[in-house]
């Protein structure tokens, strides 16, 4: 298995809107849903739910590039990398949700619109759950909808970075 799964969306011709590239990040242990805990987690694998976003991305018209990693670093560079390359970040950092300090310093430091998304609401779960590294450098989070967390937060996203622009 390699260090990261990277899925892209073809680009999307746009006559009237502002063209936008999307950061779909998922971090560690999402590349097992489908057969992951699915009581919690669902039953959707990840690539279904990238299928999802992309979809999604079509009628947004926004691009939508799409990576997994399980390593805290790789998931560091790719937010580096995302400068100059997308305009916004859509999140689900899994555990390092609440233990990276990394992660977080890294998303302020590129300073792109952020997104923050989770599976399970992380605040009806085991405590260690209930703080978010993210959340306070984020536009804003939502928990709990299953993969339509995922597809709000792209809504919410996209709606942020076209606000006040069409
Ligand atoms: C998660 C919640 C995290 O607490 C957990 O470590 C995950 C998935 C979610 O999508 O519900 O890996 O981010």
């Amino acid at each position: 298995m390699s260090d990261r799964a990277v899925v892209s969306s073809s680009k999307v011709p746009n006559l009237t809107l502002q063209p936008l590239s999307i950061l779909v990040l998922h971090g560690p242990n999402l590349n097992l849903l489908g057969q992951r805990e699915p009581g919690i987690y669902g039953s959707l694998t990840l690539a279904e739910i990238n299928h999802l976003l992309a979809a999604e991305g079509l009628k947004l018209q926004v691009e939508i590039f799409a990576v997994q990693s399980n390593h805290e670093g790789v998931l560091v560079d790719t937010i580096h990398e995302a400068l100059g390359k997308h305009q916004g970040i859509l999140i689900n950092a899994g555990a390092y949700t609440h233990t990276s300090v990394a992660l977080r310093d890294a998303l302020s430091g590129v300073n792109l619109p952020t997104v923050e998304v989770h599976l399970s609401n992380i605040y009806r779960r085991e405590d260690f759950r209930h703080h978010s590294y993210i959340a306070a450098i984020a536009i804003g989070q939502i928990s709990g909808f299953g993969v339509q967390s995922y597809l709000l937060g792209l809504q919410a996203l996209v709606h942020h970075l076209r606000k006040d622009k069409v």
